[in-house]
């Protein structure tokens, strides 16, 4: 039983924090005795993965010990040997020829701009313009005080908790998140209160996080409903509605990281109609928004949809650390702004395409792991057959591939079990990949690791 509850929390099942039923209510629950549910718990305790409180009760925990995350990504690293496939991050080159026709535009465009300071804090209008009204046309009325041009949507996210959360606050996110924003949360000495996502459905726990929001009533609450990353999920209308009351009741401000809104990758997404966007639920919502994923990462150019008090305050905090940004680069991006969803169309196919032959590799080679496959965004969350993800990615690495274990996604040492892996690649590379994995996972002594206790997994 001890070995169960260890493994649901590693998994990210249970979220660290809750309280546990009682040895006598659980005794009950299960007709067991109550000597085994005060065994299994004080096996728990002695793993550093439970802590007793008198006269609050059991609660389940990590231990310090179980840093198993590490800078897995390129973003870490300084440099890159020459025929790695690069699987550690979700995001694309632009379309052949796009920045540089956009370029070509802005060179004709630029003059005006030169004739005065350049500094623009809030953005250039023309931009600022672009982006209110592609919330306007997603049904959010929007001026264009109410966006503020961020170098990115992870600058808007910093931004945000720069202004908005004092050290100490909570912040919560869905487990798993955006390894990016929890390492934000870290910076700012913020904790992050981690709520699982539905492991049937593959979206929001409303219940679960519901509760999480009434219970520790954290300052924000920094969430992914369009094309969650890493699972792709899209979340409903409905659960969108039940997450803006718990937060409007426990006084958390919501912000949405809409990186992945334009990848949608459901077969009729053309025709298939998007769920409310967050921002038109509440209109205290802050919405954050980039060109880096249905773009072009180089471009540096994000953006935040709030009230304009909010905007204000965000663009007082922004100029503290750097006073405003690039104005040719906001050129080129309203450029882009004019055929967006000319350029997302092109994207949306091919990226279908490699969804589907990842997809289909891993169903051929690696039969025993499990994947919802992805509504949209540019990776897949997959569940392996034993905890053993950080091992397999050390030993991908030593063979020239990068990946990310699901611990990257999470609190420290949890989701072992889990392997987020971008379908970004061309189709080739997708197949050479996978097969590598697969290899390398047969290597791995995997009956051996299924066996493991997942205590001894974490503090190894
Ligand atoms: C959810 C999410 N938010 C933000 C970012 C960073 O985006 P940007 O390049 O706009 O800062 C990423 C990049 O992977 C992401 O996945």
């Amino acid at each position: 039983m001890a070995d169960g509850i260890a493994a649901l929390l590693l998994d990210g099942r249970l979220a660290p924090g809750i309280r546990l039923p009682s040895e006598r209510e659980l005794a009950t629950v299960l007709s067991i005795s109550r000597a085994t549910a005060t065994s299994a718990y004080d096996e728990l305790a002695a793993g550093s993965l439970l802590v007793r409180r008198r006269g609050a009760g059991s609660f389940l925990r990590l231990p310090s010990a179980a840093q198993v995350t590490g800078p897995g990504s390129r973003m870490a690293r300084n440099s890159r040997e020459a025929g790695t496939l690069d699987l550690s991050i979700a995001s694309l080159p632009a379309l052949p020829g796009i920045i540089e026709a956009a370029t070509a535009q802005v060179a004709e465009l630029v003059g005006a701009y030169a004739r005065a300071d350049g500094y623009h804090p809030y953005g250039i209008t023309q931009l600022r313009e672009a982006v209110a009204e592609h919330y306007r046309k997603r049904g959010v009325p929007t001026t264009v005080e109410q966006v503020l041009i961020t170098n990115g949507a992870q600058h808007g996210f910093d931004l945000a908790l720069r202004a908005l959360a004092m050290a100490g606050d909570r912040v919560l996110t869905e487990l798993p998140s955006y390894p990016g924003a929890l390492e934000a949360i870290k910076a700012h000495s913020a904790r992050a209160v981690a709520v699982p996502m539905d492991f049937h459905t593959g979206g929001w726990d409303t219940v679960a996080m519901g509760s999480a929001l009434l219970q520790s009533s954290p300052r924000l609450a920094y969430l992914m409903p369009d094309f969650h990353n890493p699972t792709g999920a899209l979340i409903g209308t409905e659960q969108r509605e039940r997450v803006a009351r718990s937060a409007r009741r426990s006084g958390t401000r919501i912000v949405v990281d809409e990186s992945f809104v334009e990848i949608d990758l459901r077969q009729e997404a053309d025709t298939c109609s998007m769920p409310v966007p967050m921002a038109g639920l509440d209109s205290s919502v802050i919405s954050l928004g980039s060109l880096s994923k249905p773009i072009w990462g180089g471009l540096r150019v994000g953006w935040i949809r709030a009230d304009s008090e909010t905007v204000q305050r965000l663009a007082v905090a922004r100029a503290r650390g750097d006073m405003a940004g690039a104005v040719i680069e906001q050129l080129i991006a309203s450029t882009l702004f004019q055929d967006l969803a000319g350029a997302v169309a092109v994207r949306r196919k091919e990226l279908a395409a490699q969804r589907d032959v990842l997809l289909a590799e891993l169903a051929r080679q690696l039969s025993g792991w499990q994947v919802t496959p992805p509504a949209g965004g540019l990776s897949a969350w997959v569940e392996l057959d034993a905890p053993a993800a950080t091992a397999l990615t050390h030993r991908l690495e030593q063979k020239g591939v990068l990946l990310s274990p699901g611990s990257r996604f999470a609190l420290d040492g949890m989701l072992e079990r889990f392997l987020r892996i971008p379908f970004a690649l061309q189709a080739d590379q997708l197949v050479r990949a996978v097969g590598l994995i697969a290899e390398t996972w047969r290597e791995l002594d995997t009956a051996q690791l299924a066996g493991r206790r997942p205590s001894s997994l974490v503090t190894a």
